[in-house]
């Protein structure tokens, strides 16, 4: 995109600057992809250069060439499944990279895969900040067990700033829903359950810290009663 005379010196002022590293960490239905989008309108309403990227497994409402909020609002993007395609799709005066759904670069079935993903999506990252570019990743940090989901902590680990947002608890109404809760015809999904499950109202709420529930997750009481037992 042509970055019109008038905006040029706010445009070279931002890229005089280091790059940073944003991270959105919520849950769902928390407003990652609003915040996105509406950094998104403004960047490009301020004629600063800037892509939106997500993972393509994420078909849900109008499909992988859009970030789709719940809300209903979209905005256009491109879907790479590596960390790497994502990188040879930059533009050379791309300042922005606004990056959803970070938490499907994993896999849950090797181990040994995941690593590497995790690895080519830190380093892709730091490279993108390296060259002086604002990096906005949003994603799940946790998934419906509660525990790290993907790269996500990682990328936490290596953010310059972090930004949490929480959603209102489907339970018991609280504003501090920090936590996904994954329901399997209407009850909640045991411990055991795929850990990557394409979803949202059908199969997922928001739920706050005390209304989460996982049937069958370790249990602090079990495990500190067994090493007490040793
Ligand atoms: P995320 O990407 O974090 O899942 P979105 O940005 O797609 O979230 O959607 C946020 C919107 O979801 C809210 O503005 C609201 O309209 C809707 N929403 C649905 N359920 C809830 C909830 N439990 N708490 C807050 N917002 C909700
Ligand atoms: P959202 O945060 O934009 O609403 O999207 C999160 C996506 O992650 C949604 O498709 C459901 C999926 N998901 C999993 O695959 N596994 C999980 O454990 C959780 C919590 C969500
Ligand atoms: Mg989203
Ligand atoms: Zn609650």
């Amino acid at each position: 995109m042509a970055v019109p005379k008038e905006k040029r010196n706010h445009v070279e002022n931002l890229r005089g600057k280091d790059g940073k590293l944003r991270v959105i960490d919520a849950s769902m239905y928390s407003g990652k992809t609003e915040r996105l989008i509406t950094m998104a309108k403004r960047f490009e309403r301020s004629g600063i250069p800037t892509q939106a990227f997500k993972h393509p497994i994420d078909n849900r409402y109008n499909g992988p060439t859009t970030l789709n909020s719940h809300s209903g609002l979209s905005h256009p993007c491109e879907a790479y499944a590596h960390p790497f395609e994502v990188y040879q799709h930059i533009k050379p005066e791309t300042l922005v990279v606004l990056w959803d759904e970070a938490q499907f670069y994993t896999d849950p079935d090797d181990p040994h895969k995941a690593h590497q993903l995790h690895q080519a999506m830190i380093l892709t990252v730091e490279q993108l900040v390296h060259e002086g570019r604002l990096v906005v990743i949003a994603g799940l940090g946790l998934d419906f067990k509660g525990e790290g989901f993907g790269p996500m902590p990682e990328l936490l680990a290596h953010a310059s700033q972090v930004e949490k947002l929480t959603a209102v608890c489907a339970h018991c109404g609280s504003l501090d829903a920090d936590r996904t809760q994954r329901l399997i015809d209407g009850q909640p999904a045991p411990y055991n359950s795929p850990l990557i499950v394409v979803g949202a109202q059908e199969n997922y709420e928001a739920r706050c810290r005390d209304c989460h529930d996982v049937p069958g997750a370790p249990s602090f009481h079990d495990l500190l009663a067994s090493f007490l037992e040793e």
